[in-house]
């Protein structure tokens, strides 16, 4: 029996990714891990978030996955490097290929990132995009109720309007011509972040990006699946009806077979 590709996120939002790995790569199973219980991760300690990033691997691997991709962009900006360290299974963080994406496509160098309190305390993105390009300018702002807004499914309108002009300000300001959408959350936001920033600045959201990376990644490895239509699983650490209900918005279908587990 081939092997499935691993996902975990703190909770819902990993299933942006989910759903770009299933639309290049539908031929592979997918095993989901959603961190319900000690959602979110994103106001957590880089101590903490380490610890449950651990736990949410070995979690997966129990399952016999091929290959980890790390949804959360919290996880992927603190916790990378030093799980990458641990664990011998290929690990593939959201960062990397968004950042990569956002220097290809800035025309003025000036780049923003919008993320969670700890995605952009960690300054990775700042790191990864320097590397690439040292001439670069980078705005990093923080965007915490946003998660919430997304999660509500209130994603237009006056309030999430007027919250997006408030922190996207220091951005326009800034004149960047590119923002990378730095948290799985922020794709369903994306037409108020449009409409704030304009029509002429670029939105990357990373989700196909990764896709593109696990898809590269398999076939060096010669692991990609051949055959039928891949499949599907589904686990929380907490309140699986929830989950099934908001994997509309992220997924876009809900899912049923949602099984509560205890790490
Ligand atoms: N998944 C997180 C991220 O992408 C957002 C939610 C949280 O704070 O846990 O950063």
């Amino acid at each position: 029996m081939s092997k499935a590709i691993g996902v975990f996120d703190s909770g819902v939002g990993g299933l942006t990714v989910v759903k770009e790995l299933i639309n290049q790569l539908p031929q592979e199973d997918i095993v989901y891990f959603g961190d319900i219980a000690r959602v979110p991760y994103g106001i957590k300690s880089r101590e903490t978030i380490i610890r449950f990033s651990i736990e949410n691997m070995l979690f997966l691997l129990k399952q016999e996955v091929k290959l980890i991709c790390v949804a959360c962009n919290t996880v992927s900006s603190v916790a990378l490097p030093i799980i990458q360290k641990y664990f011998r299974v290929p690990i593939v963080g959201v960062l990397s290929p968004g950042a990569r994406e956002a220097v290809y496509a800035s025309q003025n160098k000036k780049i923003g990132v919008i993320g969670t309190r700890g995605t952009i305390k960690s300054r990775a993105y700042d790191l990864e995009i320097k590397q690439l390009d040292p001439k670069v300018k980078v705005k990093a702002v923080a965007c915490p109720l946003f998660v919430p807004l997304a999660e509500e499914g209130w994603t237009q309108g006056d309030v999430p309007l007027k919250i997006a002009r408030t922190y996207l300000a220091p951005l326009k300001e800034a004149g960047v011509d590119t923002v990378i959408l730095g948290c799985t959350h922020y794709p369903l936001l994306k037409p108020v972040i449009k409409e704030v920033m304009g029509k002429n600045v670029l939105l990357i959201d990373s989700a196909k990006q990764v896709a593109i990376e696990v898809k590269k990644i398999l076939a060096q490895e010669g692991m990609l699946n051949a055959g039928a239509r891949g499949t599907q699983r589904f686990y929380v650490s907490d309140n699986p009806e929830w989950f099934g209900q908001l994997a509309k918005a992220f997924l876009g279908r809900e899912v049923k077979n949602v099984e509560k587990v205890t790490l």
